[in-house]
């Protein structure tokens, strides 16, 4: 078994409440309403992964499976602006962009198949100067949410949900990589999938994420995460900030 990798969120609240940071070789679920901010830790992440160790990053480079088609190139540009500010040194945006790889997941088969085309590419660049430590799928669940409506089919999207993670664990275990996946949570009530505050996926997913965050807005460019059930840090808040530099305190 590898020496288990801590990647750096960019905010320091949030890397303590992790005991340090992202671990690798475990799945970190984010949840929470529409524009809480998923999307952007993923972005911020992409980033940070590619960092060496004495900054807080893996060295190395990160799959994006992108199933709302929400990546942006720009919004990596702007946080590696940001990060060559906060640390004086000069990034180049565009060797930060190589290294992220994007695949548009069109269904959720798809979305399930390019986990294998994830595990090629990241056995091809093993022993490269940039082996892939981080697997981001944003979003784990709207395919298979949008694909999987009414109570006969719930079984069937557990079950394929459930070895779809269980692929993805494996991933992060081959490669000693950090895995993020995303679940967006209602607001309100919702008639077919009930309780609010449980994300979708239930309990399943609730078993296989190791970590869980649930992320809520706050005021201004403020989020606050928590952590919920870790099997081995005490459950915390964290603020972040979320600001055209990019993640932050
Ligand atoms: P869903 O995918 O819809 O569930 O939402 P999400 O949780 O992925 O939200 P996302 O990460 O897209 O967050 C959107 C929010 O991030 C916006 O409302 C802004 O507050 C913030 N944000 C996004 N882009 C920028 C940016 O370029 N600059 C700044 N300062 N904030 C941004
Ligand atoms: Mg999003």
């Amino acid at each position: 078994r590898k020496l288990v990798g801590k990647l750096t969120t960019g905010c320091e609240e949030f890397d303590e409440m992790m005991g340090g940071g992202i671990e690798s070789q475990s799945i970190t679920e984010m949840y929470g309403e529409f524009g809480c901010g998923k999307t952007q830790v993923a972005h911020q992440l992409a980033v940070n992964v590619q960092l060496p160790p004495e900054q807080g990053g893996l060295g190395g480079s990160v799959v994006i499976i992108d199933t709302e088609n929400t990546f942006r190139p720009e919004r990596i540009e702007q946080m590696v602006r940001g990060l060559s500010e906060k640390h004086g040194i000069e990034y180049d945006p565009e060797e930060f962009l190589k290294n992220i790889h994007v695949a548009r997941a069109y269904n959720s088969n798809h979305q399930i198949l390019l986990v294998e085309s994830a595990s090629e590419l990241a056995n091809e660049l093993k022993d490269s100067e940039m082996p892939v430590r981080l697997l981001i799928v944003d979003s784990l669940t709207a395919h298979f949410r949008a694909e999987y409506i009414g109570r006969g089919t719930l079984a069937d999207r557990q079950q394929k949900l459930n070895k779809h993670l269980h692929d993805i664990q494996r991933f992060g275990d081959l490669f000693n990589a950090c895995v993020i996946v995303t679940n967006q949570v209602m607001s309100k009530p919702d008639a077919f999938f009930g309780d609010p505050t449980k994300p979708i996926g239930g309990h399943i997913l609730g078993h296989t994420a190791t970590f869980r965050l649930y992320i809520r807005k706050s005021k201004g460019d403020k989020r606050i995460v928590k952590l919920v059930d870790s099997p081995n840090l005490p459950d915390g808040e964290a603020i972040m900030s979320i600001t055209t530099e990019g993640l932050g305190d």
